[in-house]
């Protein structure tokens, strides 16, 4: 590859239809073309972690090839090259959530970093002893133990919007709990474990009348349905790059100006301050106050090009595709028999989370792992929602746009074996 030639961007791309067929959008997916123990993959794990396309893997390469050096340090082309492709990412990003401006969007390491910053950063300075922080019973262990770090540091308190048995938020009561020690209200926008899609815009309607902020968990929303921070009326939001197909190493907290001028910075270090004496500092300007250290410059230039990728699709099309898989593998499950579904919200996005009596959820998913499916098992980093369930575990089947009919016929297919296997 010669470093002095055009930039192979994506807009340098041959122009090709967004409404091209699933079946050749699946083919631009190099890791999905492989076998796994002689079979065809069916990688159903996407709420773990998404594939990357081609675009995104040839812009990764492009970087380390022809554009790698530190970016906001160097006069030199190379360190220009990379800073203007980080920048690109970040107005890339900022656009495909129709934030208000690329500067309220930090790049962190993923959605546990944005969540933990958020936690340092507003916890600090504006929670004190005897305030509440509101989480969900659908929430992520990321979105629930940094508030619980912060509640025992400062005194506060930690409350609990209740879910029903269909794994959709009881929000009866919101109102009441929203009194003023009530700091901050954390939901996410679609659960890993269930998911429900969570209706954030009355959250945060509600909220806002008592003029509680709101941040929500957008990691498994982004990737799979058209996101827009300003007309959700978050105060902050985060998602992660890994889930929308793009790197790991790399998420994006995007939070309204005024909070993110408010807030302590999360880490010190370089690029994050204007002038450093014996006597203090003097810090940068949002986004760099939150950006100590060399960033992950590859992974956010990856992202922007994962970002410019869905957005080439449309979102819109990618969640029509998804609940169209959505209901042929709910449906397919229910015939098969003996499968036990959880998290029937009426709104829900492209998970199923299911077990089988008398079979550990580990155990599905070797056998089917010995198919070539790929799902996962466990608790999925939320045991309150299991807790919650009775149960301890389930196995879960999550989509993405480029799953086909074939990958859901494997599932159904791999299950029957297990249900044989165990006699079930
Ligand atoms: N949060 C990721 C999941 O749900 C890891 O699988």
């Amino acid at each position: 590859m010669r470093h002095d030639m055009e930039l192979p961007t994506s807009e340098k791309r041959p122009v090709r239809s967004s409404d091209r067929s699933w079946e050749e959008i699946r083919k631009e997916f190099p890791i999905l073309q492989q076998t796994i123990r002689e079979h065809p993959l069916a990688y159903l794990d996407n709420a773990a972690s998404s594939q990357m396309p081609q675009d995104v893997i040839d812009r990764l390469v492009w970087y380390h090839s022809g554009e790698h050096s530190n970016v906001h340090r160097g006069v030199h082309t190379l360190s220009q090259r990379a800073t203007n492709a980080y920048d690109q990412a970040r107005e890339k990003v900022a656009s495909f959530i129709n934030a208000p401006s690329s500067k309220e969007c930090i790049f962190t390491s993923g959605t546990t970093e944005g969540i933990n910053l958020v936690a340092h950063g507003y916890g600090r300075p504006f929670v004190d002893e005897g305030d509440t922080i509101v989480v969900s019973a659908l929430e992520h262990h990321s979105n629930i133990v940094p508030w619980q770090i912060l509640c025992e540091e400062k005194g506060a308190n930690l409350e609990v919007i209740p879910m029903n048995d269909a794994g959709e938020l009881i929000l009866d009561d919101f109102d009441e709990m929203l009194d003023s020690s009530v700091k901050l209200v954390c939901v996410n926008h679609v659960s890993n474990a269930l998911g429900t899609i969570n209706p954030i815009k009355e959250i945060t309607d509600r909220a806002h009348k008592k003029e509680i902020p709101v941040l929500v968990d957008g990691a498994q929303a982004v990737p799979h349905m058209p996101v827009n921070v300003q007309a959700l009326g978050a105060d902050f939001y985060v998602f992660s790059g890994h889930k929308m197909c793009g790197p790991t190493g790399i998420g994006v907290l995007w939070a309204k100006r005024r909070w993110l001028e408010e807030m302590q910075p999360f880490q010190g270090g370089g690029d994050m301050i204007l002038s450093v004496t014996w006597e203090g500092t003097t810090y940068n300007d949002i986004p760099f106050k939150f950006e100590a250290g060399t960033p992950s410059i590859a992974a956010a230039i990856g992202l922007g090009a994962a970002a410019d990728y869905l957005d080439h699709i449309g979102m819109s099309r990618i969640a029509e595709r998804e609940a169209e898989l959505l209901t042929r593998t709910t449906e397919r499950l229910k015939a098969l028999g003996g499968i036990r579904c959880f998290g029937t919200a009426s709104e829900k996005a492209g998970v199923v989370s299911f077990d089988i009596d008398g079979v550990h959820p580990h155990d599905i998913g070797t056998i089917l792992d010995n198919e070539g499916v790929a799902i996962r098992a466990g608790h999925h980093c939320a045991q309150p929602v299991m807790d919650r369930l009775g149960i301890p575990a389930t196995a879960r089947a999550s989509l993405a746009f480029y799953n086909n009919e074939a990958d859901i016929d494997r599932l159904v297919a791999g299950l029957y074996s297990v249900k044989e296997i165990f006699g079930v």
